[in-house]
């Protein structure tokens, strides 16, 4: 039986680091309670001249040497974000033209906020099984600082930029790979997490513009409650539809927004801390590319090892979710 694997990983963040302290020289805000209330400490921020497709060709640039594919033998493209460089044509096409991957390629962009990976995981799963693609490159890139309003102290501090990647390729065996994913959505909470202007309901308009219309507008504590309990659930979900106990999988990969929505995930699941993969103090939330950025940086220091069952786990606005089984 054939298996789906991720052949290579990889991410990029941009140079530019913005402190706590340096936050609290924008807004009427302290270091100590970012890290008290989230656990950040830092985040990276884009160059002016950076746009979302140039992080995700460095994070491609990166997951295709580890995977030693080259460009011109990907014929899937895939990038999950919500904050392309325009809304027309997708951030996939431009990332294609960049990166050289052949003009028969498939390439489309997907709108799932921070669980957008692992749909794009999903997505490219499913149809490397049924043979009609070979290699899939799927990317989670985000310049956040873009649709941040940098004077609103209740989201400002939450966000960064950063892009993340991987290679999927089917394999002639059986029991590694991608176990299994599941999906899912809840459009119910549609407006506790959202940019209100710029789409066809709001047009961009000087009013928009003057009312912060442009950026992420959130109801911090609903989502937090929110975040906890779907996680738990799709989790639980593919723990019990692929008949793994929680002492099975070696390392959990939730997606990084806030430190106590991973430590109250960890209490409702019962599984100790240290299984799970954290650098939200470094990074912050970087939406779409969270999760292949934690999963970069979990494998290259060693928290990933051949056999192991890695558990990833996320949610963003709409209301998504997600999770997915791995078998490296
Ligand atoms: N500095 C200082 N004080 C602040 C700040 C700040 N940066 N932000 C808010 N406060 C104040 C509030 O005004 C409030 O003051 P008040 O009591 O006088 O009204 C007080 O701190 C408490 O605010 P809460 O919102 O209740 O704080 P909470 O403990 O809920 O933490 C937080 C806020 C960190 C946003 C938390 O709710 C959270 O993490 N929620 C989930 C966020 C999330 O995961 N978002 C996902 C985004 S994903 C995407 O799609 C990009």
């Amino acid at each position: 039986m054939a298996s789906v694997i991720i052949a290579g990983v990889g991410s990029y963040t941009p140079e530019r680091v913005l402190t706590n302290h340096d936050l609290s020289k924008m807004v009427d805000t302290t270091d100590e309670w970012i890290v008290s209330r989230s656990g950040i400490r830092e985040r990276h921020i884009a160059a002016e001249n950076e746009a979302c497709s140039d992080l995700a060709v460095k994070a491609a640039q990166a997951a295709l040497a580890d995977a030693q594919v080259q460009a011109s033998e990907i014929d899937l493209l895939i990038i999950a974000t919500a904050s392309p460089d325009m809304p027309l044509p997708s951030t996939a096409c431009i990332v294609q033209h960049k990166l050289g991957i052949p003009a028969h390629a498939t390439c489309f962009d997907i709108a799932a906020a921070c669980s957008g990976f692992l749909y794009a995981l999903e997505i490219a799963y499913g149809q490397l099984l049924t043979n009609r693609y070979k290699r899939a490159l799927i990317i989670g890139a985000e310049k956040l600082s873009s649709v941040t309003d940098w004077t609103d102290r209740t989201t400002c501090v939450l966000f960064g930029d950063a892009a993340g990647a991987a290679v999927l390729k089917k394999v002639d065996q059986p029991g590694i790979g991608i176990i299994g994913s599941d999906l899912g959505a809840d459009g119910e909470f549609v407006d506790h997490l959202y940019i209100p202007a710029g789409g066809s309901r709001c047009p961009a308009t000087a009013k928009s513009v003057d009312e912060h219309g442009h950026f992420i507008h959130m109801k911090g504590r609903e989502v937090f409650k929110s975040a906890v309990r779907v996680m738990e659930t799709v989790a639980r979900e593919m723990m019990e539809q692929y008949k793994v106990t929680p002492d099975q999988i070696s390392l959990v990969i939730p997606h990084q927004a806030n430190i106590r929505i991973i430590e109250a995930l960890a209490g409702n699941l019962e599984m100790p801390m240290d299984k799970f993969f954290v650098n939200l103090d470094r990074y912050g939330n970087t939406s779409s590319a969270t999760i292949p950025l934690a999963l970069d940086e979990a494998r290259r220091s060693g928290r990933i090892k051949p056999g192991d069952l890695t558990l990833m786990v996320a949610f963003g606005a709409g209301l998504t979710y997600g999770a997915a089984l791995v078998r490296w």
